[in-house]
């Protein structure tokens, strides 16, 4: 096939090389938003009477035709012309002839290329930050429906102290918001259009940027056109907010997995969202959750290919920063499809309720309580400790829990203790008795649904 840079040519490609520098395999992807963004280029080349109107009607119909062939999978693609760009536009000059060729008119791949990342980019985080809105609805949701739950929180996977299963989804939830917003504030950076800076340089012809940037809802037009075409900080910011959000998922899989457990119990996933094993029957395994934890392994990877393919690379563009599409394009497939996932998966679950005996039988939940409960009785709060961890360890010989001790046995212990004690280290009143904002009193929790529900019904952008 005849390249489009054949002029200076007197050889013809290795076919290895052909097939080694071809981007076409993965690049095709962004087929609509190279014609998206061809169209707002020829329309303002026309504007600017640097083509005829004759001419870019002409060239606008063939590009539609080129969307529609591949919207319906009858375009053909092809290697040799190693990228999407050179791909649509041998075809445009095979559908409207010679008038093909004017259409990169004061414009290079290197900033056509950067635009078409810039445009895809624009609609991957729409769709998701709608997914991160999905995900955080469920929760608050579910955090609504279970609001009486009540489960052991823990610090180094021991049991610490009793909080509201309401309060630990809700601490997913205020994740959700922060990656939400990393995603549009990167979205700021990525909303600027590079057309006009051309290979490096800019271009000689008098076109007028905005008018593309208008055409393409862009707010702002690159200011330097070698930044605007060597660096793809853009596409980094999204990889590091999307790994962020996978690391996010990836302790809260990691949750659902040992919940989901008969040591736990605290939920059972629903049969939709797990799988069989070939040889035990007895066996529901987490699938969804165990591959969105390791699949945020892979998102993590990609960023850093991504900042090493672009690290001690001169300025402006060279051909390293192909790489940065299959990277690019994994990162934002992987984390659309487990956000998805997860919220599906996380909404049929039920969560199992933790009988009362059960909750004080174990780990010593309101140990703290005790000793807040002796400070509030004038013991200075080392001193408490010190008295609560006497308790513990003498519970711990006698085989019994908190809640299994009499006055007088606690009174052996020490002597600022009275009845009163047993309203502190009861376990529901050890959570309502965290009565601060943040906390994990009913109330406070309750407050705080009230306020991601407002948040989340609040069109963010
Ligand atoms: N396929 C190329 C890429 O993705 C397009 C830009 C090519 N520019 C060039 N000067 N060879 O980076």
């Amino acid at each position: 096939m005849k390249k489009l840079w054949g002029g200076r040519f007197k050889q013809s490609t290795d076919a290895l090389m052909e097939t080694f520098s071809a981007s076409i395999s993965f690049d095709k992807r962004l087929y609509d938003c190279d014609i998206e963004g061809s169209i707002a280029h020829c329309k303002m080349l026309a504007r600017c009477k640097i083509i005829t109107t004759v001419e870019s009607k002409k060239i606008i119909k063939g590009l539609q035709r080129i969307l529609r062939e591949c919207d319906e999978g009858r375009f053909e693609f092809s290697e040799s012309l190693e990228d999407i760009h050179m791909n649509i536009e041998n075809r445009l000059s095979e559908i409207v002839g010679p008038v093909a060729g004017k259409l990169h008119t004061a414009r290079s791949r290197n900033d056509q290329v950067c635009l078409d990342i810039r445009l895809y980019l624009r609609k991957e985080i729409d769709d998701i930050v709608s997914e991160l809105d999905r995900l955080s609805k469920a929760l608050v949701d579910i955090a609504k429906k279970n609001i009486d739950l009540c489960i052991p929180g823990y610090t180094h996977l021991q049991r610490a102290q009793p909080v509201l299963l309401s309060h630990h989804l809700l601490a997913y939830v205020e994740m959700m918001l922060r990656d939400k917003e990393r995603f549009l504030d990167a979205y700021k950076r990525i909303n600027v259009m590079p057309l006009g800076s051309a290979a490096l340089a800019g271009t000689n012809f008098p076109i007028d940027r905005k008018i593309t940037a208008k055409l393409l809802g862009f707010p702002e037009i690159s200011h330097n056109s070698i930044d605007a075409v060597a660096d793809r900080d853009f596409v980094a910011e999204f990889c590091s907010a999307s790994a962020l959000t996978m690391m996010h998922l990836s302790r809260f899989c990691e949750e659902v997995v040992i919940w989901n457990t008969s040591e736990f119990g605290f939920l059972e996933l629903s049969d939709a969202f797990t799988t069989g094993s070939s040889i035990m029957p007895q066996k529901k395994n987490p699938d969804a959750a165990e591959l969105i934890r390791g699949k945020s392994g892979r998102v993590f990877g990609n960023l850093v290919s991504l900042l090493t393919m672009m690290k001690g690379m001169p300025l402006a563009y060279n051909k390293d920063m192909q790489e940065d599409k299959e990277p690019l394009f994994d990162t934002s497939e992987t984390v659309k499809a487990c956000l998805r996932i997860f919220t599906d998966m996380i909404k049929t679950a039920m969560f199992i309720p933790i009988p009362q005996k059960e909750l004080e039988a174990s780990g010593f939940l309101t140990a703290t309580d005790l000793a807040d409960y002796l400070v509030l009785k004038g013991v200075p709060f080392r001193e408490a400790h010190e008295i609560t961890g006497k308790t513990v360890a003498y519970c711990l010989e006698n085989k019994k829990t908190l809640a299994d001790l009499s006055l007088a046995e606690l009174r052996k212990i020490s002597k600022r203790i009275d009845k009163e004690v047993f309203n502190h280290i009861a376990i529901k009143n050890s959570m309502d008795r965290k009565n601060i904002y943040g906390g994990t009193a009913k109330k406070q929790v309750r407050a705080q649904i009230l306020r991601l529900t407002k948040k989340l019904k609040n069109k963010s952008r």
